[in-house]
């Protein structure tokens, strides 16, 4: 048989590309040399190797030690990346039928949640940065409002930072909550780092969350799928939450996992704070390498955006004017074998982590100069992006699992979607299952198309197609 994933792996490897995405190991063996020990360390429950459901032996241990380096109540290790994370925290910290205030923005993972947990939803909505199109952060008192108009709301669900590095104002955040007797759980998983550095954002558990999911693969050196559950305060119920814990993780979890977790952690606790801080130096100098560059811009605020408490320089997010985002990451990726985390239609987006060189950097800064000297300046259209708030008609799950037919979307207008329709940019959806469609949202869509904006949910070969509730 044939083996192309294998292949096409080992050709990427022999190119020896600059990684400025996930996994945070970047390629790199930390505190041991991992191929000396695969496959014989990826085994299973034997008498002392302990149990992930029910650890009682060295990952016990383990757990604990990490539970003290991030300061936590308890600490659990996830296999199946912060996506698995947040579903246990999330039917731990409800249960069916109650509501939530959630980001509009909030991961894919936190909506599934929604849908397999029966909640009903309140959104928030991010502020959108016209000036950088950006999405930027959430304001604390549009929480607090959302609070006091349901007070039965059980929990909150920030995402912090956000995809791009944006961080919320999370310590008015917490004070609100609390205030108002709620559980807040924050989605990190783009901050595992954050506890390694004074230079960095807070760590949102340092603030007081209750309950904290980190995707330890994105930022720290550790396996792809790896990922933490923090528990902050006494507030999280932790016998419901082994049992949810069992509910979404698999009997066999790798122990590959669980080790890279381990080792991630101890890593940091060894020689990765030094690292981080060397990381962050070489980030300062190339933002000022770049921001000098004419055409190129790192955003690093805007002063006039309060909904931005701070922002995490551990992502170098640019754009060259006279470039879109993602025809810039196809040129880093073709001609210069960079490879970005990310790229929309104005920003490229640079994940860095302590694996990441000074030659790393310097090709960054190289590439980037010679791009915005070589390309030719094009006209980037300046999208009209609308933060529409549709109507609910019925909650997300139950039109989720209802009959649903395919129509054409031009016959869309009055129906109930069936799914989600996102369009990128912004990456937040126009519509979730559940809400109606109106002649603003087809628009929209319409905008969207005529734009050549990728639109995640249309159905159909011409993507002419939308699903909604008979
Ligand atoms: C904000 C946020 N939360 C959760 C996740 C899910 O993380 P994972 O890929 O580790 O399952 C992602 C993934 O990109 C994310 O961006």
């Amino acid at each position: 048989m044939e083996t192309p994933v294998l292949d096409t792996l080992i050709k990427l490897m022999k190119e020896d590309r600059i990684s400025f995405h996930t996994p945070g190991h970047k390629g790199k063996d930390t505190l041991i040399e991992w191929g000396r020990y695969i496959p014989h360390i990826d085994t299973t429950e034997l008498e002392g190797t302990d149990n992930l459901l029910e650890p009682t032996g060295i990952i016990k241990k383990s757990q604990e030690m990490a539970a003290q380096v991030f300061g936590s109540k308890a600490t659990y290790y996830g296999v199946n990346g912060s996506t698995g994370s947040i579903y246990i925290a999330m039917s731990t910290i409800t249960n069916p039928g109650d509501k939530v205030l959630v980001e509009r923005n909030c991961h894919k993972s936190v909506y599934n949640s929604l849908i397999l947990n029966r909640l009903e939803p309140v959104y928030v909505y991010p502020n959108y940065n016209k000036k950088y199109n950006l999405f930027t952060g959430i304001r604390p008192k549009d929480i607090e409002e959302a609070l006091k108009d349901h007070p039965d709301i059980k929990a909150v669900i920030i995402t912090y930072p956000n995809y791009y590095g944006i961080c919320s104002d999370i310590e008015a955040i917490e004070k609100i909550v609390h205030r108002h007797g709620k559980i807040l759980m924050v989605d990190e998983a783009h901050g595992s780092h954050l506890n390694f550095s004074n230079k960095l954002p807070i760590s949102s558990l340092k603030v007081g969350a209750d309950i904290v999911i980190h995707s330890t693969h994105k930022t720290l050196p550790s396996f792809t799928q790896t990922s933490m559950l923090h528990v902050g305060s006494d507030r999280i119920d932790l016998d419901k939450l082994r049992d949810r814990f069992n509910l979404y993780t698999t009997t066999s979890p790798s122990y590959l996992f669980i080790l890279s977790n381990e080792i991630a952690i101890a890593y940091m606790m060894d020689k990765g704070r030094e690292d981080l801080d060397r990381n962050i130096r070489e980030i300062d100098r190339t933002i000022e390498l770049m921001n000098n560059m004419a055409r190129v811009h790192v955003f690093t605020g805007d002063s006039e955006d309060n909904t931005i408490a701070d922002i995490d320089r551990a992502k170098l997010l640019f754009r060259v004017h006279g470039i879109t985002g993602t025809r810039l990451n196809r040129i880093l990726s073709n001609d210069y074998g960079i490879d970005l985390e990310m790229a929309d239609y104005y920003y490229g987006l640079a994940l860095t982590s302590v694996m990441n060189t000074k030659e790393d950097y310097r090709e960054l800064v190289n590439a980037i100069e010679d791009i915005s000297q070589r390309i030719k300046e094009e006209r980037i259209r300046e999208l009209n992006i609308d933060l529409l708030r549709p109507d609910v008609c019925k909650n997300i799950y139950e039109a989720y699992y209802a009959e649903r037919e395919i129509i054409d979307i031009k016959d869309s207008i009055g129906r109930i979607s069936s799914g989600f329709i996102i369009p990128y940019p912004p990456g937040i959806p126009l519509i979730v299952p559940g809400e109606r469609i109106t002649l603003r949202i087809y628009d929209y869509i319409q905008y969207a198309l005529e734009n050549k904006l990728e639109i995640l949910g249309l159905i159909g070969y011409n993507k002419d197609q939308i699903g909604v509730i008979k």
